[in-house]
């Protein structure tokens, strides 16, 4: 669907070479650590369950791309938003912001209770995007520990 902006956001329900290839551009700006993703790795991750992967578009093109989780935990069904990127060409026309309220409204949609995301304060157009779109900021640490 398509807002005032020109920006089109799809709900992806199966990965093809093209997708994949797209993803493929975008992720380095998400990542420097990132590999490329390929048509059969990308279809092994939309084939989970409650893996709903958006692409934004702008003029046809896939400028962005947005993951949403969706999990049943104990304490309920949860939604996490995930590698949330768009190309540095086309920052600042509200595509991050119209792939976040897409994400919501699709966990909603799912019955999530909530909608958690983790972003580092120095990615300050995401920190201030996801306030915008109605996130609130939770004192809570995050913990890695790396598989060696
Ligand atoms: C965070 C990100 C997804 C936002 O995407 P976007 O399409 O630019 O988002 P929006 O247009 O909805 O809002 C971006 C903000 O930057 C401003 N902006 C304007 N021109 C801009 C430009 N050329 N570049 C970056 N931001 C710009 C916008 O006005 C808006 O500011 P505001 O929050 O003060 O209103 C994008 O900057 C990005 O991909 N960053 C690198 C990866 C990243 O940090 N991902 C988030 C991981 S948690």
């Amino acid at each position: 669907m398509s807002d005032t902006s020109g920006v089109s956001v799809v709900l992806e329900s199966e990965s093809t070479s093209a997708l994949a290839e797209a993803i493929s551009l975008l992720l380095p700006q998400l990542s420097k650590s990132s590999t490329e993703i390929d048509e059969n790795a990308l279809s092994m991750i939309m084939l989970q369950n409650g893996v709903d992967l958006f692409t934004a578009r702008l003029d046809g093109k896939i400028v962005g791309t947005l993951t949403l989780v969706t999990d049943r935990l104990l304490t309920g069904l949860r939604s996490f938003i995930e590698d949330v990127v768009v190309d540095s060409s086309c920052r600042g026309k509200g595509v991050g912001e119209s792939l976040v309220r897409s994400g919501l409204e699709r966990a909603e949609y799912r019955g999530a209770k909530t909608v958690d995301l983790t972003s580092r304060p120095d990615r300050e157009a995401a920190n201030r995007l996801y306030l915008r779109c109605g996130f609130e900021l939770r004192k809570t640490n995050i913990y890695r520990f790396t598989i060696k």
